[in-house]
């Protein structure tokens, strides 16, 4: 195949698996000559990366694919190609379908396919029809895809480390698009992340759609749990933050749990989706534990790292879900406080089971006006913890220009996003930031500097940041993303 330069833009949508998963397929397609552009226009090759695990999610991937054909059709006038692909869960749950509905799709294939790339270009580049690629193969894509020669991800990075789900929660497709629970050897963990220091990052979020249900390969044979990994990824040097999600609550063990208390590189922020205050509709939703047991999880959490924050998500509306149980969801998000939280109306996948719970269905009414109870209250509980935030030093990660000039964008410990006037040498590091504007979804600040400090000039470094403004009932998080768990 030739390797003259060729354009390629990758739409992602959903969680940050897509994200890597994006990255990921960008650096097989660079071999063969395609380069990153920052939209579709003009482009030799779009992927959608798609998600599957909403109705909405879902239906964009069409509205999108026809807006591409246009394009597409304006190349064909000028006789270039504009390759298309659908990759990601939708392509993995719908397969032919999307072919059938969209015709102009040259190429639709699964999360785990997708080091099959240079070969899936080939044929569709040899136009003998669209090429569809939904296997679950035997070999592991992490094993096939290229290490060294990665495209560096910047200073805030991730690195999946695990992947599907075996629990079969009742409303959820990730058991059927990304299929069995696959752990990563830590061996090859620990290299992607040194390779990933090496080349500027200073911090990592471990990737999971169960994160907490690591258990790979150790280098001394041995099954790691990821309160191991997450130990031996901390003896790294220049890694000075680690995070991971998404957790579930069953596989908080208390090695992991430990872990938060002896790990200082562990960040104080975790996101441990919960979905529902009522144990009746939690059994319903198959996640096999009690609204207490997550209570009581949180508390350990908190016992072993004081001023833990914590995020979550929740479905609002699930077949069956009465006031009663409403009112539980309510009141466990009261007993726990959040730093941030996601919210959603419960959505019927097709193949799932809960799709097929008849009874007890809310209508969109009362599933919008439970949605909007939950996102106030969960609103209220981040401005109050953005709040708490004022007049302490926190550690600031710069990882990217803010809107104004000379401004920086950065994220705290609890993943708040913190914005300060500041140099651009300072991006990549962690620097310490008096918090002076709180709002509901972010916080400014300016740099602390030893001038500010003893009131003389020198080095910004060896500031410690103030430990954390926690009081039991308000302890930080925020902002988090969907994977799922
Ligand atoms: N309907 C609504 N929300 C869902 N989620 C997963 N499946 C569904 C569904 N069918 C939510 C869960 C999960 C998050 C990523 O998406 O809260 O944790
Ligand atoms: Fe698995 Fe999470 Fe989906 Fe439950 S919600 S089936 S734990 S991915």
């Amino acid at each position: 195949m030739a390797t003259s330069r060729k354009k390629l833009f990758i739409k992602t949508y959903g969680c940050q698996m897509n994200v890597y998963d994006s990255g990921r397929m960008a650096d097989v397609l660079a071999p063969l000559g395609y380069e990153p552009a920052e939209e579709a226009e003009g482009a030799d090759m779009v992927i959608l990366n798609t998600c599957h695990i909403r109705e909405k999610a879902s239906e964009k991937v069409y509205s999108e694919l026809g807006r591409l054909r246009l394009q597409q059709q304006d190349k064909a006038v000028r006789g270039e190609r504009m390759i298309i692909a659908v990759a990601g869960c939708v392509a993995q749950a719908e397969g032919a379908e999307i072919m059938a509905r969209a015709p102009h799709v040259d190429m639709v294939f699964g999360p785990q396919t997708y080091h099959q790339l240079p070969e899936m270009v080939t044929r569709a580049v040899r136009g003998a029809g669209g090429v569809i690629n939904t296997d679950f193969p035997v070999e592991s894509k992490f094993d096939l895809l290229p290490g060294e020669g990665a495209t560096p991800q910047g200073p805030s990075a991730f690195v999946s480390v695990q992947e599907g789900c075996d629990k079969f929660c009742t409303f959820c497709v990730v058991p059927y698009t990304r299929g069995a629970e696959y752990s990563r050897s830590a061996t090859q963990i620990l290299e992607e992340t040194r390779r990933m220091v090496a080349n500027g990052t200073v911090e990592i979020t471990l990737l999971g759609q169960n994160v907490n249900a690591y258990h790979g390969e150790g280098p001394d044979g041995g099954t790691w749990g990821l309160g191991r990994l997450i130990r031996a990824l901390a003896e790294t040097d220049g890694l000075a933050r680690i995070r991971y999600t998404t957790s579930h609550p069953r596989d908080m063990d208390d090695d992991l749990i430990r872990a938060h208390g002896e790990v200082p590189q562990l960040m104080p922020f975790v996101h441990l989706p919960v979905q529902s205050g009522s144990d009746r509709i939690l059994a319903a939703m198959n996640r096999k534990h009690t609204a207490d047991d997550y209570r009581r999880i949180v508390d350990k959490l908190r016992a072993a790292r004081p001023g833990l924050a914590l995020s979550s998500d929740f479905i609002v509306g699930f077949p069956g879900e009465t006031a009663e149980d409403f009112a539980a969801t309510l009141r466990l998000i009261t007993d726990v406080t959040y730093a941030s939280a996601y919210s959603f109306k419960y959505s019927a996948r097709p193949g799932t089971p809960a799709a097929t719970m008849a009874e007890g269905r809310l209508t969109e009414e009362d599933k919008s006006a439970r949605l909007e109870a939950v996102q106030n209250l969960l609103a209220e509980q981040q401005r109050a913890f953005n709040g708490l935030s004022l007049g302490t030093v926190q550690p600031v990660l710069f990882d990217r220009r803010g809107k104004l000039p000379g401004q920086l964008l950065g994220r705290g410990p609890f993943m708040q996003a913190v914005h300060a006037h500041a140099p651009d040498r300072l991006l990549g590091q962690v620097v310490p930031v008096r918090i002076t504007a709180a709002s509901a979804s972010s916080l400014g600040g300016e740099v602390v500097t030893a001038e500010t400090v003893h009131g003389r000039e020198s080095a910004l470094s060896a500031i410690a940041a103030d430990p954390p403004p926690h009081s039991p009932a308000h302890s930080h998080p925020t902002g988090t993303q969907e994977v799922t768990a």
